[in-house]
């Protein structure tokens, strides 16, 4: 699918996936951390919330088009049914079931906030200074992915696909091969796979390798991230492998690794945009602000998304470039994130200050130079921030994918805007038309946000048009369906 009309189509029209029932025989069962809605009861009935991050974003319209079980946390205490239909109401093209895990308070805290995201989450994005690893935390996540295991063999049928996600479930293919030794199991990470030597910090990094190869396919988001994990199998396990071909041999089994760069659907974000009301409150928010220039950030409250030092660089802008003081103000929406861990109430703390300090120094000249919101957003709304936003900085020290930079590029129908991006946000090597940064030199970032405010209308659209065209043609149905294809031909092939 080279050309532009096949883009266009793809990027338009109904996702192709969906006509190639081949691909799906049986049922989908997916396994995730979180479900993609919380559930709560309240008097006794079951309420739904839309969680954040780009798991679910993905994921989210494709089980909706093709039905199926995901199986994964509730996010509350409360004791769940054991099956929860998801209906075409809340947004579902096809109803689909969701099977809650029920996890305790201990579990949540050693397997979730503990293992999960004070030792994997910071070590896998390069944090190892922050990275912490302790028994009981590990005993935890091994035990809460037995759990999952456990979930999933239950509601296992012959011929269903079993795909598991993320750093949280690392040790369920494995779990599932012994039990299910015929069947098709797929692993994704979103997050880097790190080099071997950060990898090695981990206490557990062979058992994590010997968990993922339980899967037929493990796919990661680009091939710096296949090749480490290559790396990770050649320098500490004894497994035989084939690097050209990403093949690993676990005694009679072929695991293939391969690169997938998740996405978003294109066409929901630009179908969005293109609406009446959408341009409506995008225009409101222009008139809201006085500035001439308006600068978004769109992030989960993290240390691994560069929040303070894209601060940094747009007062350091705002110093050397007067005259845009009074003209330029940079919207910054951070979506509360694992606010009970450590690191992310100190993150929350220094914005707080940075964003006081930049007001001190440059507010009072028409208006305000940051305008920062602790909340998320429904897609709806983001997508009238990315609508009138001139400039969206997506700048992270270290970032899987990121998806906000595909979504700002699909929002902008109008072929306006300009994307700066950090080379450590995976999206990187596929958005040619983005400005490129380095986030860790606070000077050459600032060089590039003020380039990017400056930029004249035609180059901005040349490069705009690059971005969308790139996103409309790699959208999350092309991703699926290159996972799929891929993992049905391990297989057929062995
Ligand atoms: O993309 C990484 C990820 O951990 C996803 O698994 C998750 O959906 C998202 O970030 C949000 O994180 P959390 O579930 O910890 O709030």
């Amino acid at each position: 699918m080279e050309n532009e009309s096949d883009a266009r189509e793809h990027g338009q029209g109904e996702p192709r996936v969906l006509l190639d029932e081949r691909l799906l025989p049986g049922r989908f069962l997916i396994a995730s951390n979180r479900l993609p809605y919380a559930l709560k009861l309240e008097d006794g009935e079951v309420v739904f919330q839309r969680g954040a991050g780009g798991l679910v974003t993905a994921l989210d319209p494709i089980i909706s088009h093709t039905g199926g079980v995901w199986i994964g946390w509730t996010g509350s205490y409360d004791q769940l049914p054991e099956k929860v239909l998801l209906k075409k109401g809340l947004g579902s093209v096809q109803d689909y079931e969701l099977k809650p895990l029920n996890l305790t308070q201990q579990e949540v805290e050693h397997y979730y906030l503990g293992h999960s995201n004070r030792g994997i989450w910071p070590l896998f994005h390069y944090f190892q200074q922050r990275a912490e690893f302790n028994r009981e935390q590990w005993q935890t996540y091994q035990a809460v992915n037995r759990k999952f295991a456990d979930a999933i063999i239950a509601e296992y049928r012959e011929g269903d696909l079993v795909w598991v996600h993320d750093y949280h479930l690392m040790l369920v293919p494995a779990m599932l091969r012994e039990a299910l030794p015929d069947a098709l199991i797929g692993f994704f990470l979103h997050i880097p796979f790190p080099s071997v030597e950060i990898l090695q910090v981990d206490p557990h990094a062979e058992e994590i390798l010997r968990g993922l190869l339980g899967a037929d396919l493990v796919g990661f988001h680009i091939d710096r991230y296949a090749h480490n994990f290559m790396d990770a199998v050649a320098g500490l396990t004894d497994h035989r492998y084939r690097r050209g071909e990403q093949l690993v041999e676990v005694g009679q089994r072929a695991v293939k690794v391969g690169s997938f760069p998740i996405s978003i659907d294109f066409k929901h974000f630009a179908d969005i945009a293109a609406m009446p009301e959408t341009e409506a409150k995008a225009q409101e928010i222009r008139d809201h602000y006085q500035a001439k220039t308006i600068a978004l950030g769109v992030d989960r409250l993290d240390y691994t998304k560069g929040i303070l030092e894209r601060l940094e660089a747009i007062e350091l802008m705002l110093e050397k470039h007067p005259e845009l003081q009074g003209n330029f103000t940079f919207i910054q929406i951070s979506a509360p994130s694992r606010t009970k861990v450590h690191a992310y109430q100190q993150m929350r703390e220094g914005i707080e200050q940075m964003v006081g300090r930049i007001t001190g120094r440059f507010g009072g000249k028409g208006g305000a130079p940051v305008d920062y919101r602790y909340h998320g957003y429904p897609q709806e709304e983001l997508v009238a921030f990315y609508r009138a936003a001139d400039l969206a900085l997506v700048t992270p020290l270290r970032d899987g994918m990121n998806l906000v930079a595909k979504e700002y590029a699909a929002s902008r129908v109008d072929e306006d805007g300009a994307l700066v991006i950090s080379k450590f946000a995976g999206a990187y090597g596929e958005l040619r038309g983005a400005i490129v940064v380095n986030p860790y030199d606070i000077e050459g970032m600032a060089e590039s946000i003020y380039q990017a405010v400056m930029l004249d209308r035609e180059e901005k659209r040349r490069r705009m048009q690059r971005l969308r065209k790139v996103v409309s043609r790699n959208d999350i149905y092309w991703w699926l369906e290159r996972f799929l294809r891929e993992v049905a031909s391990v297989k057929s092939n062995a």
